[in-house]
């Protein structure tokens, strides 16, 4: 049988039978690509913790937990297939490399530093070999939590958690969430811990923050991908879902779903917290929610990476393009230059050579300065009847410093869409 030491990153560890970490694994550990600066694993982490900024982060947890820590605490049964070797990496019978963010939840609820928080990490799991899959990869978890002695119990502490939801950022996405907060047999209510109200408060909080998350972050990826205009939005609108799942540590749970690219991708997974390891971590006074999404799959949509291999290339080529890469924000306009046929009457200005690109380009300077990347005629035609020719220019919103949000970028559009009208007399499509 196996035994003896190994030394993992500075810290030493007894083996025996179980160990099945190799070492190309076990070398990953001090990698760290969540805290990489210009790595986009780290730039989707920061974009999503921008929109949680109430929130502590704990981005440096060590990754080689108990076994009690990623699943007993969690309330895994002890036959669970999630725990077995062909699945999990072991260091011994009771040390694993965590298979998920959530092994840290009940120490942070034990530690108590702060109502949210969230967690960046890199996860360890055995799977399938594809561009989607790589034994290592990064998740994020956040909670949030009340305490009831504070907020008061029942109605009051619903009302208190209602009074947060108000708080959060509006979107006009429609969502999809057609089934009930609670089902006695798909979704059971924790009957004997919390009342309808509370959990249909906590349950609005948890899904109205996340719905910020996922539509801030893929208003950038859908620009990445091309889908820029009002057109195509009309076309294809961005949806998203929520669906009843399962989870050993939360109930009722869901997941998040977003339509992308004709079929529903699933995003993260969260719930109401079980009561029973806010009050094994001795914090029985509080109630509230969880959530995990994996990283790599955001990342992968937000800057089109085809492969998640790409993602631990030490090659400067591939780190360098994120250097100064905040997620680019594409828009279009499109408008008619004014008619050739000068004859009628008088204004000799009405001549299309009268449209100079240069004169554009210095609009969208002047309006946007250093947040445009780039202007690019896209399209050009002539109409066949009237003759009068149409551009179309493709804008990259884009700041070397951050990220922008959607919002601005639709304004210093909307500015130079009237610049455009009022300054230079083209006719706005
Ligand atoms: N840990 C779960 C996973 O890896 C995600 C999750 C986290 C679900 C928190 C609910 C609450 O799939």
């Amino acid at each position: 049988s196996v035994s003896g030491r190994i030394v993992v990153g500075g810290r030493e560890y007894p083996v025996d039978e179980w160990m099945n970490a190799s070492e190309p694994i076990l070398s990953a550990v001090t990698r760290k690509l969540h805290l990489q600066s210009h790595h986009p694993i780290s730039i989707t982490r920061q974009l999503i913790e921008s929109r949680f900024p109430t929130y502590r982060c704990h981005n440096d947890l060590w990754p080689i937990v108990s076994v009690a820590q990623n699943f007993d605490t969690l309330g895994f049964a002890p036959d669970h297939p999630g725990r077995s070797r062909t699945d999990t990496y072991y260091i011994n019978k009771s040390t694993v490399l965590r298979t998920h963010t959530s092994a840290h939840q009940a120490d942070l609820f034990r530690d108590n530093l702060s109502d949210g928080f969230l967690i960046s990490a890199d996860v360890y799991r055995r799977d399938a070999v594809d561009r989607n899959h790589y034994p290592v990869f990064h998740q994020m978890e956040g909670a949030m939590t009340w305490d009831k002695t504070k907020h008061g119990y029942g109605d009051s502490l619903a009302r208190a958690i209602w009074d947060d939801v108000s708080r959060i950022p509006v979107h006009n996405v429609v969502v999809e969430d057609p089934n009930p907060t609670v089902h006695p047999e798909r979704n059971p209510l924790q009957s004997e811990h919390h009342s309808l109200e509370e959990v249909e408060a906590v349950a609005a909080h948890l899904k109205r923050s996340l719905e910020d998350v996922v539509v801030e972050v893929f208003k950038s990826a859908r620009s990445a991908a091309g889908c820029t205009n009002d057109e195509e939005e009309a076309n294809e609108p961005f949806r998203i879902r929520w669906v009843e799942a399962y989870f050993p540590f939360t109930s009722p749970s869901w997941e998040l779903e977003v339509f992308w690219q004709g079929d529903w991708l699933e995003i993260l997974g969260c719930g109401v917290v079980k009561q029973s390891i806010l009050n094994n971590a001795n914090v029985s006074s509080r109630l509230g929610w969880a959530f995990g999404l994996g990283l790599e799959r955001i990342a992968m949509l937000l800057f089109s990476i085809p492969d998640i291999r790409l993602f631990w290339s030490q090659d400067r080529r591939f780190l360098d393009q994120f250097e100064s890469t905040h997620p680019a924000c594409y828009k279009d306009v499109a408008f008619w230059l004014r008619s050739t046929s000068s004859s009628a009457g008088g204004g000799s200005r009405s001549n299309p050579a009268d449209f100079h690109e240069n004169d554009m380009m210095e609009l969208v300077r002047d309006v946007a300065g250093d947040l445009v990347e780039d202007v690019r005629l896209v399209d050009e035609f002539v109409h066949p009847t009237t003759g009068r020719k149409s551009l179309c220019y493709r804008i990259n919103y884009r700041s070397l410093e951050r990220t922008l949000t959607n919002d601005e970028a639709n304004q210093l559009h909307s500015r130079i869409r009237n610049g455009l009208a009022e300054k230079l007399g083209v006719e706005l499509r």
